[in-house]
């Protein structure tokens, strides 16, 4: 087992309330991510307590519990040893039985431990289902010493989140709430502030004299299974752009924070926030793939996007007159999360008409966040042989080559370990959240219509009126070369 650095983990055990416990992400993720914190030893302790609504026993829950790491744990078989110990730590009580009984598990729990210990909730449930679970805890008298995680959406417009908010800081304080956003765990999300600030060489460039345009582009191949029913009240602009990709903008577009910690770059996010212009409804593309509205669950006249594309504007020093360009959807072509940033081309060109110079776009530094991370620098380069002939070549980095890959920790095992630690710098705070939502309201009020794409494309044709003069980076010219044949 790897030797697990100092200071990664919480100082104390943990008892957590998983409400959502048989839903849909803690099965895929929850569980299976805190059964490899607490047997690879990042928590000094656990005791996990399931809710929802439910009526199952613990031993029901066990065999859920089971089934689901054997099913989604991304690591290797689970180990019986392993699994029997963490068997033990789980325990459950269905929402029905109510306040009293989860009071009584949460002191079953903590009197195991020998000395102090934590807790922690997490709602794994919609915003509505949360308040009712925030008045359980309430009602349970377990907020004390208690850190909360909330699950998105943080609302669906500006009203529904402050009075979301509100209504959690009747209860909870601000410095006991995580509102987690998985891509910001991912590591290549973290990799940007490290390539940002760590290094002197793209930090001067970093801004509107030199970036002509970027682009933040997820889209995905998936369609929506089980989940069209959330999915119809939600679409692609509330499910993606307000949490994930907005999230992973400010990490691009921030200013240089004054120290590592949570307080200064909440500051600097928020600052982005508060400068990005109102959303203006022409400059957003929406598209729902063709066959959405005869799925189950659907609303045969279905408004709801499952594509969205749009352009917007930080208006401030750094950014003004530099469109962002983000783009995510579902059943598209290709599943990719990619942040390209491009170049301004050079003022004037020696190189003789047909060189090729300029042919194939501007200069592209390329964040890929897939969960190995990658990154690319495409530039212009002489093509060996006589004369000048230009081609795009470009230097090319995986995080895979490394060796360090084994180490990497899936988003959300990332940031349940920094919520048991207290350590809020990747998570959302009320203001931005409400800041968001405040710069979505011309979008919200009159959103255009929805366009139909086929599946498997990359969504209705006026895309690529909304980026022009530039173009689309996906598809890529080139594949990502592979380390192993050196091609590309
Ligand atoms: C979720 C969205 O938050 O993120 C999904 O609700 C989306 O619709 C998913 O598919 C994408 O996350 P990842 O980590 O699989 O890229």
């Amino acid at each position: 087992m790897a030797k697990i650095p100092p200071g990664v983990g919480p100082k104390f055990p943990q008892v957590v309330v998983l409400v959502g416990a048989t839903g849909d992400l803690s099965k895929r993720k929850l569980l299976p991510g805190l059964f490899h914190l607490s047997t690879a030893g990042f928590i000094p302790g656990c005791r996990i307590i399931g809710v929802s609504l439910d009526d199952i026993d613990a031993d029901r829950f066990r065999a859920i519990a089971r089934a689901a790491l054997d099913q989604f744990s991304h690591r290797k078989a689970v180990d019986e040893a392993q699994w029997t110990a963490f068997a033990e730590q789980l325990d459950y009580v269905p929402m029905s039985a109510g306040p009293a009984a989860l009071r009584e598990a949460v002191e079953r729990a903590e009197a195991s431990f020998d000395g102090e210990s934590r807790r922690i909730h997490y709602l794994s449930v919609p915003p509505s289902a949360a308040l009712a679970a925030v008045r359980m805890l309430d009602e349970a008298d377990l907020v004390k010493r208690s850190r909360v995680i909330m699950e998105k959406p943080f609302g669906v417009d500006l009203e529904s989140a402050v009075s979301l908010n509100r209504r959690l800081h009747e209860v909870f304080s601000e410095d006991q709430i995580f509102r987690i956003d998985h891509f910001l765990g991912k590591e290549p999300a973290q990799n940007i502030l490290a390539f940002r600030f760590a290094n002197g060489l793209f930090e001067p460039i970093w801004n509107r004299n030199f970036i002509d345009h970027v682009q933040i582009d997820v889209p995905e191949t998936l369609g929506l299974g089980q989940r069209s029913a959330f999915y119809e009240q939600t679409g692609a602009y509330r499910d993606m752009v307000v949490t994930h990709l907005f999230q992973i903008l400010a990490f691009m577009a921030m200013e240089p924070p004054t120290a590592l910690a949570p307080a200064p770059i909440s500051e600097e996010k928020n600052k982005v926030f508060r400068s990005m212009l109102p959303l203006d409804p022409k400059d957003v593309v929406r598209g729902q793939y063709t066959g959405y509205r005869s799925e189950e669950g659907v609303d045969p006249e279905s408004e709801t996007e499952t594509f969205i594309a749009l352009k917007c504007q930080i208006d401030n020093w750094r950014w003004a007159g530099v469109p962002f360009f983000l783009r995510t959807g579902k059943r598209l072509a290709e599943g990719q999360r990619i942040i390209s940033i491009a170049f301004r081309e050079p003022p004037k060109s020696m190189f003789p008409a047909g060189s090729g110079v300029g042919a194939q776009g501007p200069d592209h530094l390329t964040f890929d966040l897939a969960d190995a991370s990658k990154m690319s620098l495409s530039f212009y380069g002489k093509r060996p042989g006589p004369g000048m002939r230009l081609d795009k070549l470009s230097l090319q980095f995986a995080m895979n080559d490394t060796g360090l890959i084994g180490e990497v920790l899936e988003a959300y095992e990332r940031l349940i370990l920094d919520a048991m630690r207290g350590d809020h710098t990747l998570f959302t705070t009320a203001e931005g959240i409400e800041r968001l939502w405040e710069i979505s309201t011309p979008l919200l009020e009159a959103p255009p219509p929805v366009r139909l794409y086929a599946p498997g494309s990359w969504g209705p044709k006026s895309i690529h009126q909304l980026v022009a003069p530039h173009a689309w980076r996906l598809p890529f010219e080139r594949a990502w070369r592979d380390s192993n044949n050196g091609g590309g």
